[in-house]
């Protein structure tokens, strides 16, 4: 496996495989690396000629008050968890280069980027999306992968691509979970052992919501509400947002109809936790 630090770097050898006439795939990632990016890796491997994963723990995703320091970093263990599964290159950009002095240009995906995670975390999705593009004109993707836990992203990411006409197939795979339910994802390592008790409520309030669906219960806010209570149930746990919403637009419903979302934001101890899943009623 390549490891790809400077810009130039990155860029010469996507021309290199263009000029092979072959396919790209990029996972970008922030690093930590767990089952839920491997899973988007192997796909990314098995359906494209050559697989970049980039790591990077982007700034300027994060607000002031966020996790941005503390964000788990392990890059021996994710260096070596990716050569083993046979990426083609590692790119480690840095901030510098990425965000050089005097930097002052963004990608603003509007109204979806406005509810539930942007809602809270006011710097995520135009962070999010200035850093993709970023990587996508660099890298020169045929293909990227993303996870469906961060389904907003995923869905603000289709958008941006959508509406500037980039082509760029955007694959979403399903989340990759714990034996108990809990979703995996890089901030799980917050987590101490009762902590970790009370994060599987997350998974345990969606599962209760879609068995109601499937007896018939079509009231979003009945369903918000036996949520609420399975996470509040839980003493540490404290709620930024329960949302039964259109799985496009993102806009909270009152009944269930068809195709909807439903998904979870969580303080547990210095974790904020999401989760979701996609419900359908006939
Ligand atoms: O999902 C993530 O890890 C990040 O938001 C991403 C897509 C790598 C952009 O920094």
């Amino acid at each position: 496996m390549k490891t790809l630090k400077t810009l130039s770097e990155m860029k010469a050898w996507s021309r290199e495989a263009h000029q092979d006439g072959k396919t790209i795939g990029l996972v970008p990632t922030m690093g930590y690396l767990h089952e839920g990016h491997l899973s988007l890796v192997r796909k990314s491997i098995s359906t494209c000629d050559r697989t970049v994963v980039s790591i990077f723990v982007n700034p300027r995703q994060f607000g002031p008050n966020e996790d941005l320091d503390a964000y788990p970093r392990d890059e021996e263990s994710d260096r070596s968890k990716l050569d083993q599964l046979g990426v083609d290159a590692l790119f480690l950009p840095t901030a510098d280069e990425m965000y050089p002095e005097g930097f002052q240009t963004y990608v603003h995906v509007e109204e979806i980027t406005d509810k539930l995670c942007g809602k809270s975390r006011r710097e995520l999705f135009r962070g999010v999306t200035t850093i993709v593009l970023k990587l996508f004109h660099l890298v020169q993707p045929h293909s990227a992968f993303f996870g469906e836990k961060d389904r907003q992203q995923l869905e603000v990411i289709r958008k941006m691509v959508d509406d500037l006409n980039l082509d760029i197939e955007i694959v979403g795979l399903p989340i990759i979970r714990e034996l108990d339910g809990l979703a995996l994802s890089s901030r799980n390592q917050y987590l101490g052992e009762a902590e970790r008790e009370t994060a599987k409520s997350l998974h345990e309030a969606l599962q209760q919501a879609q068995q109601l669906v499937a007896q018939g219960e079509s009231s979003a806010e009945t369903l918000r509400s036996r949520m609420r209570s399975i996470i509040e149930r839980e003493g540490q746990a404290q709620v930024d947002y329960i949302s039964v919403c259109d799985p496009k637009r993102f806009e909270e419903l009152e009944e269930v109809r068809g195709k909807a979302m439903i998904a979870l934001a969580v303080h547990v101890g210095k974790a904020r936790l999401i989760d979701n899943c996609l419900i359908e009623r006939i």
